[in-house]
């Protein structure tokens, strides 16, 4: 659940500070995060885990702000790293390089060396060459790499095909048919240490089905495995709980967890989750200001001075974001696009919705924009990146500031002959 609510004044606020103080102060458009509201997911998804031998690995593609990582490094959570780039942010913000896992189908040579130096928890393999190559590097730095194979369980998680994982098609793990064969070449590799199973099927999955179905037929492979003499510690079961954009109703991290322990009682595993969206999905929005109306007799369009560049989510797989006036509106409603500044007729936040009718000036708040919000954002068009802000109680603070002109060019270089 959120923490964006209107005052008695009709002012949309974020825990205590009115939305519209922070477009007067920062700007728009801009991101706002509820610090209440992480800490309170962040628990949610805790609490249900206590007593239970497990690492919570916040899944950093959702969101890698360096104060995020800090709170997620202050509440004991490890991370879930695709790159480098994440791998280090996680390390600057104090989360140590033993509660991270390391997963991606493209890991490069001198990534996979930084993670090897660093001491991961682990490297969740995703193709049989990737094995061989991790095997090699390890040996070249005189380390034994610790591994877990991605299995590819086959399981339809019933989201949209962009998010969707863990399905033959997808470029995602290795074949559950083929796991046993990797694992035994895992096994007589000198350099490779098994330490686990992995898997993910996707993300916004709004149903626990898909999970269990995954955990059931990493079950039987751990019975093979274990048959064979292959035994290991971890069972990562990555992330991928969906959280409420508009009427979805997806299990509360209470019965999701609830569930797991129970499909894996007896395992004598510990278990890592990979949770993004449903730690920060909720505890963020994107303010953004109306610059012009436009009516061409056929639609409606709002234009607003964000665009897919700050959140690509609409544009890239037609996600729905709950749209909120920053002031309590209890006018009519119209059907219009809400629409952004990048030239592109893909640039939407919003299609054929219901609205209160907006004018040049306001602000709106589009909302559920944490996770995989300003992680995607671009510079398409030449736009700065906008501003990351965190909202505690009755203040907050600007997190990320707004790129400027010269952030934006900072880095190029002209060759001389062209001057
Ligand atoms: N672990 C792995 C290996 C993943 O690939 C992902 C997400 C997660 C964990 C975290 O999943 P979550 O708990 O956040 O669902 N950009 C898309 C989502 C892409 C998800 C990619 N993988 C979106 O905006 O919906």
């Amino acid at each position: 659940m959120h923490d964006f609510t209107y005052d008695d004044q009709g002012r949309l606020c974020c825990a205590e500070v009115p939305l519209e103080r922070i477009a007067r102060e920062i700007g728009t458009p801009v991101y706002c995060y509820s610090l209440p509201t992480l800490r309170r997911h962040i628990q949610a998804f805790e609490e249900p885990l206590a007593g239970i031998d497990h690492q919570t690995c916040f899944a950093m593609k959702a969101n890698s702000s360096m104060a995020i990582l800090t709170l997620m490094a202050r509440h004991g959570l490890g991370a879930d790293v695709v790159s480098g780039g994440e791998l280090f942010r996680a390390m600057k913000a104090g989360i140590p390089a033993s509660r991270v896992v390391y997963s991606g189908v493209g890991k490069t040579t001198s990534e996979i060396d930084m993670a090897i130096r660093a001491g991961i928890m682990m490297f969740n393999i995703e193709s049989e060459q990737e094995l061989g190559v991790i095997n090699e590097r390890a040996g070249a730095l005189r380390k034994k790499a610790p591994v877990s194979i991605r299995v590819n369980p086959d399981v339809d998680p019933q989201t949209h095909p962009y998010i969707s994982t863990g399905m033959k098609q997808n470029k995602f793990g290795i074949d559950i048919e083929n796991s046993v064969r990797q694992y035994l070449r895992a096994r007589d590799m000198e350099h490779i240490e098994i330490v686990g199973i992995d898997c993910h099927i996707g993300s916004q999955l709004t149903d626990i089905t898909p999970f269990i179905d995954a955990v059931d037929r990493l079950k039987v492979l751990i019975a093979d495995l274990r048959g064979l003499g292959i035994g290991f510690r971890y069972l990562d079961l990555g992330g991928g709980l969906g959280i409420t954009y508009s009427s979805e109703q997806p299990p509360h991290p209470r019965e999701y967890c609830a569930a797991i322990v129970d499909a894996v009682r007896g395992l004598d595993l510990k278990l890592i989750f990979e949770p993004g969206r449903v730690i920060v999905g909720n505890t963020a929005v994107l303010l953004t200001e109306v610059l012009y109306r436009k009516e061409t007799g056929k639609k409606t369009f709002i234009v607003v001075d964000a665009g897919m560049n700050d959140l690509i989510r609409p544009a890239l797989y037609q996600a729905w974001h709950e749209i909120m006036p920053v002031m309590r509106k209890d006018g009519p409603l119209e059907k219009a696009d809400v629409v952004g500044p990048i030239c592109e007729s893909s640039d939407f936040l919003a299609k054929d919705r219901e609205l209160p009718v907006l004018s040049r000036g306001e602000l709106i708040a589009v909302m559920s924009a944490g996770a995989y919000g300003f992680t995607m954002a671009s510079n398409y068009n030449s736009r700065p990146k906008p501003p990351e802000v965190l909202v505690d109680g009755s203040d907050y603070s600007v997190v990320v500031k707004r790129q400027s002109y010269e952030d934006l060019i900072s880095g190029e270089a002209v060759p001389e002959g062209l001057m």
